[in-house]
C-alpha cells in the first residue's frame, strides 16, 4: 500500500493513469448548459403521454370509464391495463424474475401504481385528460407493514400469482448455520440489536423518461430513455414486446444522474412505446418529481436484527443476521440472478471471523416496487450498515474505543486473497494503514480529548468510526447474469489513418465523468492524449453488447475492457512498427505513444504515424490486415474489493435535539486511480447521500399506504448548507487481477458513511445511555432517544 505515486505509469504498473487531474472533458458541455438530457428530443409531430395512477394503496378495480378523456379535442389515445392485456402487455418481468403491472388490470397494489394513460398534443392536454377518466375501485384493506405482511390472515396482495395464498417471496440463507451456533454458545458476549434500514429513494436530478418513436413503415423503434443500461433494456424490450431486437435502437443521451434508479424497465417507457404504436407519431413521457419518489424504484427497507459474537478482550468471533426484506407490490430487486438478496453476503465486513450465518425473509407489501442498488453494489450498502453499526454496538459493550476494536479484527494483508465465511473472495486489501491514515487526518486522540471536555460541560459531541469493504465490477460471468444476460462488458477501439481515436463503450455514464477517464485509460494504454480520443457510450446502434452502469462496475469491468482492447491495438501497432523500422517485432521497445529499435531510441516510430501506414498504400507485413481497431468482450475473473474508513464528527443542540456534521474524513483505497479528482467527485457526492439517509431521508407511509415522502417538501435531501468541507485521503492496494490494478469508487462513500454518521450520533448520546437509534436521525428522533422514548416499531 502507498499513499502518493508520481504522475504517468508505464503499462502493467500500478500508478495512477497519466494525465491524473485533468478536467472533465463533458463540463465544457454541461457549465454552457449544453448538455442533451431526453427532455431536451423534440421530434416533429411528437406527442406526449401522461400516465393516470392510483391514489389507493390497495383496490381491485370495479370499472374504468375513458369516454370523456377521449373526447377531449387534443387527446389522440387512451390506454388502459385492459386494452394491453389484448396486446400481450398489461404484464412484464421484472429484473428478479417477477411480473409487474405496465397498467394495473385486476387491482391497484400500491399509491401511485400506474392505472391508464393518455396520448395527447401536448403536455398540458394529456395531464388535463387524465382527470377526465373515471375509475371505481373497491378500496382494500391495505398491508403496510412488513411485518403483518407475513402474519396468518393477512390480505394476500399478489393474487394474481397462479395459487398465491400469502405475501412471502423468497427465504434466503448464506453462511453455516450450525457453525456459526456452535461459536455464538461458547463465546464470552453476545450482543444483538434490531436495526432498521429505511425505506430511501435515489431521488436523481433528472426523472425518469422516455420519447418512444416507432416507424410503422420500417417497424424500427428508436427509443431516447433515461436508462443506465441501454442494451440489456433492448434485448428485454425485444423479448416483451417480440419487436426485433435489430430493429430497436435505444440512446441514453446526457443522464441527470442514476443512482441505480434508472436500471430497472418502468411501466412509463412501455406506455409511450405503446402510445407510439398506437398513434403512429413519437411519444415523450417525462415523469414529474412526485411520480419519481412515490413510483420508481425505491432502495433498502430493511428489517434487521444483527448479532455478534466476541471474547471479552475484543476478538470478533462470529456475525448472524436475520432480515425481513419489503420488496413492495412486485419484486422489482435490481441483483444479478442467483443474488435475490444482492451481495448482502458481505455483512461479514472487514473482519476476520471464524462463522457467519445470515437468514432473509423478502415479503411483499403495499408500497412501491423496487430494491434498486441506490449508488451500491446491490444490497452492500445495508451489509456496511449492519455490521458497522453492530460492532459499535460491541464497543459499547465492551467499553473499548470503536477503533481499537476494529484494527484488532482486520483481516491481515498477508491473508488475501481472503475468502469469507459467506464465500466472497476478497481480491486485496491492507485495512491498517487506511485507518490510520484516517485517524491521522482527523486527529483521532485530540478529538477523544475534546470530547470528554465538552462532555464534562454537557455538551453532546460524537465521533464516528466505519470502516467499510465493497464488492463491486458485477460480475464474473460464470456466477453473474440479469435475466439471462451475462455481466461481461464489449469495448472497440479504431485509430483513425490521422492518429485520432474513438473508443466505444457498453457502459452508460450519468455523470460520473467516464468521457474523460476512459479516454485517460487508452491515452496511457497507446500514448494517444486523451484530448485525441472520443468516448461514445448510451447508444445501442454506435456501441458494442454490455450491461450499462451501476454497481460501481464501469471501471472493474468496462475500465479493464478498455485497457485490453488498447493493448490488442497496440500489439497489432507493433506488428506494422516492426516493418516500418525493418527490425523484427522482438527488437521493439515500447515508450507511450511510439516503438524505437531497443538500444536505438533514435530509430522510432509514433502510434500517429503507424495508424497512418495501417490504412494507407503500400504491404502491411503478412498475415496483418489493414485498419488499427479492435474490439473485445470483457469477462472478469472477480469482483474487485475497495475499501475505506470513514471518521465522522457530529454535534447534538441539546435544546433542539438537531445534528450538525462538523467534520467528516474518508480515506478511500480504488486501487489505481485514474483520476483523482473525479473520485473526490464521486466520494463527495456519496457522503453527502450519506448525510442524506443518515439524518434526513425516509420514504414513509401512513396506515392506509399512503405515501409521505411524495416531494421534495417531504423527502429531504441534504444541500450544501447541511454537510461539511469533506477532508478526503486515499491509500492504494491495486487489484491483482484488473488489468490497471484498478477498483470501483463511484458509490463507496454512500455505502461508508451512513455508518459512520449514526455512529457518531450515538456516540454523542452515549451520556443517555443510548446504544442504537434507527435512521434518519431527524431532530425529533434523536429528541425521543436523549427522552428514552421507545424507538419507532
Ligand atoms: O460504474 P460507475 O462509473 O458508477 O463507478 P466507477 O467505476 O467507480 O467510476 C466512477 C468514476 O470514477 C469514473 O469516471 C471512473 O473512471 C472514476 N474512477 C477512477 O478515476 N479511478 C478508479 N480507481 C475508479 C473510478
Amino acid at each position: 500500500t502507498v499513499d502518493e505515486r508520481p504522475a504517468g505509469f508505464e503499462n502493467n504498473d500500478h500508478k495512477p493513469v497519466g494525465h491524473g487531474r485533468m478536467l472533465r472533458k463533458e463540463d465544457p458541455r454541461f457549465i454552457r448548459g449544453k448538455g442533451r438530457y431526453v427532455d431536451d428530443v423534440q421530434l416533429p409531430g411528437m406527442l406526449h403521454c401522461a400516465i393516470l395512477r392510483s391514489p389507493v394503496a390497495h383496490a381491485r378495480i370495479v370499472s374504468i370509464d375513458t369516454t370523456a378523456a377521449e373526447a377531449h379535442p387534443k387527446v389522440k389515445a387512451v390506454v388502459t391495463g385492459a386494452a394491453l392485456t389484448e396486446l400481450g402487455l398489461a404484464w412484464m418481468p421484472t429484473l428478479s424474475g417477477d411480473v409487474q403491472a405496465v397498467l394495473a388490470t385486476d387491482k391497484v397494489r400500491f399509491q401511485g401504481q400506474e392505472v391508464a394513460f393518455v396520448v395527447a398534443e401536448d403536455r398540458y392536454a394529456a395531464r388535463d385528460a387524465l382527470e377526465l377518466i373515471d375509475v371505481e375501485y373497491d378500496v382494500l384493506d391495505p398491508v403496510i407493514d412488513v411485518r403483518r405482511a407475513l402474519e396468518p390472515g393477512a390480505p394476500v396482495i399478489r393474487d394474481d400469482l397462479d395459487g398465491k395464498t400469502d405475501n412471502h417471496i423468497f427465504d434466503w440463507e448464506t453462511g453455516d448455520e450450525a457453525a456459526t451456533e456452535a461459536v455464538f454458545a461458547s463465546a464470552d458476549v453476545v450482543v444483538s440489536e434490531d436495526i432498521v434500514y429505511p425505506r430511501v429513494h435515489p431521488a436523481p436530478m433528472e426523472t425518469c423518461g422516455c420519447v418512444a418513436d416507432y416507424d410503422r413503415i420500417d417497424g424500427r423503434l428508436t427509443l431516447w430513455s433515461t436508462s443506465q443500461a441501454p442494451h440489456a433494456h433492448r434485448t428485454l424490450y425485444a423479448i416483451v414486446a417480440g419487436l426485433p431486437e435489430h430493429k430497436i435502437r435505444v440512446i441514453s443521451p446526457d443522464i441527470g444522474g442514476g443512482f441505480g434508479g434508472k436500471v430497472p424497465i418502468y411501466p412509463g417507457y412501455v406506455c409511450a412505446i405503446v402510445g407510439s404504436i398506437v398513434t403512429g407519431k413519437p411519444v415523450k413521457w417525462m415523469e414529474d418529481r412526485s411520480e419519481n419518489l412515490t413510483s420508481t424504484g425505491f432502495a433498502r427497507d430493511y428489517i434487521m436484527r444483527g448479532e455478534i459474537a466476541a471474547t471479552r478482550d475484543g476478538k470478533i468471533l462470529a456475525v448472524r443476521t436475520n432480515v425481513l426484506a419489503d420488496h413492495g407490490a412486485f419484486n422489482g430487486v435490481a441483483a444479478p440472478v442467483k443474488y435475490p438478496a444482492g451481495f448482502f453476503g458481505v455483512f461479514t465486513g472487514s473482519y476476520d471471523l471464524q462463522a457467519a450465518h445470515c437468514k432473509m425473509t423478502a415479503v411483499y407489501t403495499n408500497k412501491a416496487p423496487g430494491g434498486v442498488a441506490y449508488a451500491c453494489s446491490f444490497r452492500i450498502t445495508e451489509a456496511v450498515y449492519l455490521i458497522e453499526r453492530i460492532v459499535d454496538c460491541l464497543a459499547y459493550e465492551l467499553q473499548m474505543d470503536p477503533v481499537e476494536l476494529r484494527i484488532k479484527n482486520f483481516i491481515q494483508p498477508d491473508q488475501f486473497p481472503y475468502r469469507t465465511k459467506t464465500g466472497w473472495l476478497y481480491d486485496s486489501g491492507d485495512y491498517e494503514p487506511t485507518m490510520r491514515k484516517a485517524l491521522e487526518i482527523a486527529g483521532y486522540d485530540e478529538l477523544r480529548r475534546e470530547q470528554a471536555e465538552r462532555r464534562a460541560c454537557g455538551e453532546l459531541m460524537g465521533i464516528g468510526v466505519s470502516f467499510f469493504t465493497e464488492a463491486v465490477g458485477a460480475g464474473p460471468r460464470k456466477d453473474m447474469d440479469i435475466l439471462g444476460l451475462g455481466m461481461a462488458d464489449g469495448c472497440e477501439l479504431r485509430v483513425h489513418p490521422t492518429g485520432k481515436a474513438v473508443v466505444r463503450l457498453s457502459v452508460q455514464t450519468q455523470g460520473q465523468g467516464h468521457e474523460t477517464t476512459f479516454a485517460q485509460i487508452v491515452a496511457e494504454e497507446i500514448g494517444i492524449p486523451p484530448a485525441d480520443i472520443d468516448v461514445v457510450h448510451g447508444d445501442t446502434d454506435q456501441t458494442p453488447f454490455g450491461l450499462g452502469t451501476y454497481g460501481s462496475r464501469s471501471t472493474p469491468v468496462s475500465g479493464a475492457a478498455a485497457a485490453l482492447v488498447a493493448r490488442k491495438v497496440r500489439d497489432k501497432a507493433r506488428l506494422i512498427a516492426s516493418a516500418m523500422l525493418e527490425v523484427s517485432v522482438a527488437d521493439l521497445e515500447w515508450q507511450k505513444g511510439a516503438f524505437h529499435v531497443k538500444g536505438d531510441p533514435a530509430k522510432s516510430v509514433t502510434i500517429q504515424e503507424i495508424a497512418m501506414r495501417a490504412h494507407g498504400a503500400g504491404d502491411l507485413p503478412e498475415g496483418v490486415e489493414g485498419g488499427l481497431e479492435a474490439q473485445i468482450c470483457y469477462n472478469p475473473e472477480n469482483l474487485t474489493y475497495p475499501h475505506g474508513a470513514y471518521i465522522c464528527v457530529v454535534d447534538i443542540d441539546p435544546g433542539t435535539a438537531q445534528v450538525k456534521v462538523r467534520r467528516f474524513v474518508a480515506v478511500d483505497d480504488c486501487g489505481t486511480r485514474i483520476n483523482p479528482m473525479i473520485i473526490e467527485g464521486q466520494v463527495h457526492r456519496g457522503l453527502t447521500d450519506g448525510v442524506g439517509m443518515a439524518l434526513m431521508e425516509m420514504i414513509a407511509f401512513d396506515e392506509d399506504g399512503n405515501c409521505l415522502g411524495g416531494s421534495l417538501m417531504d423527502y429531504l435531501i441534504p444541500t450544501a448548507l447541511e454537510v461539511p468541507d469533506w477532508e478526503t485521503g486515499f491509500t492504494v492496494t491495486p487489484s491483482p487481477h484488473h488489468p490497471i490494478g484498478a477498483k470501483g469508487v463511484g458509490e463507496s462513500a454512500t455505502v461508508g458513511s451512513p455508518p459512520a454518521i449514526v455512529n457518531a450520533v450515538v456516540d454523542a448520546l452515549k451520556p443517555f445511555g443510548i446504544r442504537h437509534a434507527d435512521m434518519p436521525l431527524t431532530p425529533s428522533r434523536v429528541w425521543d432517544a436523549m427522552r428514552g422514548v421507545p424507538r419507532p416499531p
